[in-house]
């Protein structure tokens, strides 16, 4: 009975392998095939193109593709704020947003500066010696020039607010504050002077 039972199941398996599949205990392997698109992307003013999957976080898109290491990983799911960029001039957390949802133009921590002049907030940043470990300064910095670009004269409440999701782990924020006033008069100074 146990051998007329194990010649079947041979039969089985020599059947099952000529037919090349069952469509139930066979993997499908298409599933396995990672799904490539091309998208139009611009950054930092470059128009650009990448051949990536469509759930692929920009963030990967940025550092790994195109190379912008500028913009940090820290959490992986928008609690940190390590990887703010602008879409738009809004801030969004790259770690969460996929390639195939970004609708408009990127700008990084790398594209802050107009070549050799630095944004008011690189500067007010030197000058009260913002960073620690620098980890979540790009972030810090994104964050606040989407707040400047709505708000030129920020009050100390509307600085809190902004960046209370960036996350310090050196505890800069007293001297982000301070900068972000010190970039706030210089703006508003530009502008004063045309
Ligand atoms: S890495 Fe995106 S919010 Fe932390
Ligand atoms: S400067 Fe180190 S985490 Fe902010």
């Amino acid at each position: 009975m146990v051998s007329l039972l194990i010649v079947s199941t041979a039969v089985l398996v020599q059947e099952l392998q000529k037919k090349g599949a069952c469509e139930h205990c066979q993997p499908d392997k298409s599933a396995w095939v990672e799904v490539m698109n091309k998208y139009k992307l611009t950054v930092n003013g470059n128009a650009l193109e990448v051949d990536v999957a469509p759930d692929m976080p920009l963030l990967w898109v940025l550092r790994d593709k195109l190379k912008l290491t500028g913009t940090k990983f820290g959490c992986g799911i928008a609690q940190c704020g390590a990887c703010t960029v602008h879409i738009d001039g809004v801030a969004v957390r790259s770690c969460v947003l996929p390639v195939s949802a970004v609708s408009g133009p990127v700008t990084t921590i790398e594209g802050l500066a107009q070549g050799d002049d630095l944004h008011p907030l690189q500067s007010a940043w030197i000058e009260h010696d913002v960073p620690q470990c620098g980890y979540c300064q790009a972030g810090q910095i994104m964050s606040a020039a989407a707040l400047l670009s709505n708000n030129s004269q920020p009050s100390d409440d509307d600085i809190d607010q902004a960046l209370e999701g960036n996350y310090c782990r050196c505890g800069t924020y007293v001297r982000i504050r301070k900068a972000v006033h010190t970039a706030a008069s210089f703006y508003n100074a530009d502008k004063r002077n045309g």
